[in-house]
């Protein structure tokens, strides 16, 4: 093995114990000093099974000599190969990923549901080895079920149980136990909590009343792992990011304990009685107010923009996320690409880093579907920035259906982006035919007119100029240039295709983009006469400077959020302004298409 590993790319490990811990839980030990020497508990890693899936799984257990042990449920598809695996079997990982618990105080209460067991050992060991004074409340619901109650009392934690069925403990749930001792007057300074939802909701309601700061480990479903895709999100916090650690004041504003999300991104209630309505909406947040910047305002297609950046398509998902894009200082959100039919996407893994600022996806097109996106839009209005609806689909009828559910249905749209360019899926086919290209053009811009439609290219067709020129004919109002660069990165160990995508392919993104791309847009400018929106490596003012030049007159920003998070959004404004400021320009539309002047 590699002595250092990069941080955002599975390596193989051979898979040195495994221990069967309850009915359907093994202990799985590794040496992993790269990731075993610098983790925290609460966070977790990805864990890949070439050629099934790659899941995310919190750390158990990470010693000072490199051994990192992961407790895996046999739940589904991957968990269940996983569990089938010997040892010396080889098994990818990465990470960690995401915060911790942040242990204080020096009476700790820790409530397990479940696996949740794995990292609060692991964060009872950390508070032990600190001298701090904890207890463990765990609940299962039958004896078998329950995971390392013996090494909790090793640490020297005061373990209380509580079985479902009464097999041990107290006969009842681990909730029961918690309000019990707290009734009974006892103190705690601090409460991590990691299980079921249902169950973390409930603890939450009893040491909020008993006014108790309290710490939870929550999940969603897990692909990019880093902030990239928002599959993982949670009242527009990314749990891959942002978490998977939050406070309970922090989940209390949001859908916590009501609704989650499917691997499509579809809401879904957590409690079947639920089944649509309010109860799917997210908790309420004020209207955002966009502040006014003279310097950097701009209208492009008819359209008032506050400033000319926004996120790239597939970097917004949620209504929630893009507000918070918008709250950033995004002067408009693109969503996600949206399809006719809810899609769940390519397994995992689906996002690298290949190396800094490098970036490789194979998401392929997850979605709810046009039908269920309305309540996304609703709540992405409340940022009152120009929102970009971003959609697909392979056939003139698909195209022309997406296009008419969004305005029959009134949502609120300011601008449609056509995405002809998914290098990865079978949606690339429509910028490989230019005849079906037009078709789907003609066919969308009569439905959506008189709103703005933009049709998004790549550079894996031999000529993105002429394919250009084709959409404007075809009545595109803008261009987008350029989606991701096909690639295909293999493991060299075992020579396979690390993508989840069933062949392997996927878009490259990040800085291998910015120079091609600005070349691009240089042709796109001499030849078109619609206005152009950039994207592709666009990590600096100084991007949206040369973009700006070579002829685009609106920028998106993607993979430098996975780096930065939404603040670059800020950091790119106040270096353009200062610029411009700076050299005399009034507004930043000056600049566009400067290049060709000179
Ligand atoms: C931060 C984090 C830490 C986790 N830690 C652990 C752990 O320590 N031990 C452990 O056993 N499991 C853990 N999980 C849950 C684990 O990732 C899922 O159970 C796993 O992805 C299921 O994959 P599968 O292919 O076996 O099941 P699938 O066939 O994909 O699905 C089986 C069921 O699990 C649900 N599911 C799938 N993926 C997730 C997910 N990411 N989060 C929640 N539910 C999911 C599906 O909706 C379905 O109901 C963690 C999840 C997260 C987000
Ligand atoms: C995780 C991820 C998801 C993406 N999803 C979409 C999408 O749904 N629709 C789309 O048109 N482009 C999508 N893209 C491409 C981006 O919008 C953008 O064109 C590309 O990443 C180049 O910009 P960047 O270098 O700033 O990331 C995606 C890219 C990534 C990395
Ligand atoms: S999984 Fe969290 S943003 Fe992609």
């Amino acid at each position: 093995m590699k002595d250092k590993i990069p941080v955002n790319i599975p390596t193989l490990h051979d898979l040195l114990r495994l221990t069967e811990e309850s009915k359907t839980v093994k202990t799985f030990s590794f040496y992993a000093p790269e990731i075993a020497g610098g983790c925290q508990p609460g966070q977790f890693v990805m864990v890949w099974v070439p050629g099934v899936d790659e899941i995310p799984i919190s750390i158990a257990l990470a010693s000072r000599d490199g051994t990192l042990e992961l407790a895996i449920a046999d739940v589904g598809d991957c968990s269940h190969r996983l569990h089938e695996l010997h040892e010396g079997d080889l098994v990818g990982l990465r990470g960690p990923y995401g915060n911790g618990f942040t242990i204080t105080g020096d009476r700790i209460c820790m409530v397990a549901g479940g696996y949740g067991a794995a990292p609060l050992r692991f964060s009872a060991a950390k508070a032990r080895a600190q001298g701090r004074a904890v207890t463990v409340i765990q609940g299962a619901r039958c004896a078998t079920d329950l995971l390392y109650v013996r090494s909790f009392g090793d640490l020297g934690c005061d373990v209380r149980v509580a079985t479902e069925d009464g097999s041990q403990g107290r006969c009842g749930m681990c909730t029961d136990v918690l309000e019990a001792i707290l009734h009974a007057g006892a103190a705690f300074d601090l409460v991590l909590i990691c299980g079921p939802e249902r169950m973390m909701q409930r603890v939450c309601e009893l040491t909020q009343k008993a006014q108790i700061p309290t710490q939870l480990s929550v999940e969603r479903i897990v692909k990019c792992s880093c902030g990239a895709c928002g599959a993982c999100d949670l009242g527009g916090y990314l749990v891959c990011k942002d978490g998977p650690v939050f406070t309970a004041e922090v989940m209390a504003q949001t859908e916590f304990g009501r609704w989650k999300r499917a691997k499509s991104g579809k809401r879904v209630p957590l409690v079947p009685t639920v089944v649509a309505g309010s109860e799917l909406l997210s908790s309420p947040l004020p209207d955002f107010k966009p502040v006014a910047e003279p310097l950097l305002q701009t209208m492009v297609c008819g359209i008032a923009f506050s400033n000319p950046l926004m996120n790239a398509a597939g970097f917004g998902f949620s209504g929630r996320l893009l507000y918070r894009y918008a709250a950033a200082g995004a002067g408009a959100v693109v969503t996600k690409s949206v399809g006719l039919e809810e899609r769940e996407g390519y397994p995992n893994p689906t996002f690298l880093e290949l190396e800094p600022r490098s970036y490789v996806n194979a998401m392929g097109l997850p979605n709810p579907g046009i039908r269920n996106y309305g309540i996304e839009l609703e709540e992405a209005r409340q940022s009152n920035v120009p929102i970009i609806l971003s959609i697909f689909g392979k056939s003139v009828e698909e195209c022309r259906e997406v296009a008419k559910i969004a305005r029959e249905r009134g949502y609120p749209v300011a601008m449609y982006e056509f995405d002809a360019s998914c290098p990865h899926s079978e949606f690339a086919a429509v910028e490989n035919n230019p005849p079906l290209l037009s078709a789907i053009v003609k066919a969308i811009k009569k439905l959506v007119r008189p709103k703005p439609l933009a049709v998004k290219i790549s550079p894996n067709i031999g000529a993105p100029v002429g394919l250009a020129l084709i959409a404007e004919q075809a009545g595109a109002d803008a261009i987008t240039a350029i989606n991701t660069v096909i690639a295909r990165p293999v493991e060299q160990r075992r020579e396979l295709p690390y993508l989840g995508n069933p062949l392997g392919y996927g878009g490259k993104s990040g800085k291998d983009l910015t120079v091609g791309g600005k070349r691009i847009v240089y042709e796109l400018y001499r030849e078109l006469k619609i206005p152009i929106i950039a994207v592709g490596g666009i990590f600096s003012a100084q991007d949206v400077l040369d973009y700006a030049r070579n002829g685009a007159s609106l920028f998106q920003i993607g993979s430098a959020l996975v780096g930065e998070g939404r603040e670059v959004f800020g950091r790119v404004k106040q270096d353009l302004t200062a610029y411009l400021r700076a050299n005399g320009y009034q507004n930043i539309s000056e600049l566009v298409g400067d290049a060709h002047r000179r």
